[in-house]
């Protein structure tokens, strides 16, 4: 038996030396097979090509999606399709690409959506500048404090994402279930976006970052849970932490009612699809 996993990511290289790391696991019952699609976030027709190919070769089953992509900038960076780089990458092709998936995870029962928010989403001095939705691709607002005002906000449009769904999965009465966590402090490749004065501190931080942050090993604890827990115990729509569901949020209280989910999810589908040219197949206006 064994699952198979599909992967993406921008670099086939990459992605050979983590096929060549996971052959042992592919020689025992745990995985079948691990797949690489190379599918670049910033790109929505790229998301859309990955999507046919999902479908393609899923056998029609989709069990578990996990949204993980996901990147900070200190500048500001404009996509070939006009968005800003990191609410591309971590918001709006996510939420694109679980849109048009949506349809082949109901058709699976036990089905799940697992997001990667952050801690981020939670800190009301990075999220001074609310939902974002007079400029929502951040064409006129500064970046601040080194760029993590804009990151926060796309954290918080993950976690606030999550919740959204499972409002919508209810009203749909699908069968699917979906969570959102911060999977702790791990000092992955993801601080290489930080501006450059700042890599010498990590590079400081990293061999001595057992002291203070998750070891990797450990950082994959709190998606792993959501994925694997058994499904009548995955609390949906909910955000995670250290693989419990995080009672006190520190996101403002405005931020987190089902008003402020619903505006953010109506501004998103109203970018794509204006970016795309077309109608999301799965997720609509609320
Ligand atoms: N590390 C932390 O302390 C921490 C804390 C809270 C939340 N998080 C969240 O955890 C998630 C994973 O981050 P990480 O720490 O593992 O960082 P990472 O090592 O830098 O991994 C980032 C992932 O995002 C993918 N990615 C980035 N830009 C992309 C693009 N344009 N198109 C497609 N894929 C893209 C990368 O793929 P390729 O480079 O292979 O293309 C890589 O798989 C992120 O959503 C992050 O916000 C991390």
């Amino acid at each position: 038996m064994g699952a198979t996993v599909l992967f993406t990511g921008r670099s086939q290289e990459k992605a050979n030396a983590i096929i060549s790391r996971a052959t042992l696991l592919t020689k025992s019952d745990i995985l079948k097979k691990l797949i690489f699609k190379k599918c670049d976030f910033t790109d929505f027709s790229d998301v859309l090509s990955v999507v046919e190919s999902i479908k393609r070769e899923s056998g029609g089953k989709l069990n578990i999606l996990m949204n993980n992509a996901g990147l900070t900038s200190a500048t500001k960076k404009t996509t070939k399709d006009s968005c800003d780089l990191v609410v591309q990458t971590n918001h709006l092709s996510p939420f694109l690409l679980t849109s048009e998936l949506l349809s082949l995870l109901n058709k699976t029962p036990n089905s799940r959506i697992v997001c990667l928010s952050s801690i981020a989403s939670e800190d009301k001095g990075m999220l001074s500048k609310g939902l974002m939705l007079k400029d929502f691709n951040w064409e006129t607002t500064p970046y601040e404090q080194m760029g993590f005002n804009n990151y926060s906000t796309t954290k918080y449009y993950n976690m606030i994402f999550a919740e959204t769904l499972n409002l919508y999965i209810e009203k749909e009465n699908m069968k699917i279930k979906v969570a959102s966590c911060h999977p702790g402090w791990v000092l992955t490749d993801w601080s290489n976006n930080a501006p450059k004065y700042l890599i010498p501190l990590f590079n400081f931080l990293i061999p001595i970052s057992d002291l203070f942050a998750k070891d990797l090993k450990y950082g994959y604890s709190t998606q792993m849970h959501c994925s694997t827990v058994e499904l009548k115990e995955l609390v949906s729509g909910s955000y995670y932490a250290d693989c419990v569901v995080k009672q006190d949020r520190k996101t403002p209280k405005d931020m987190l009612t089902k008003e402020s989910g619903i505006a953010v999810w109506n501004k998103t589908i109203e970018v794509i699809e204006n970016r795309i040219g077309k109608k999301l197949t799965g997720l609509s206006k609320l």
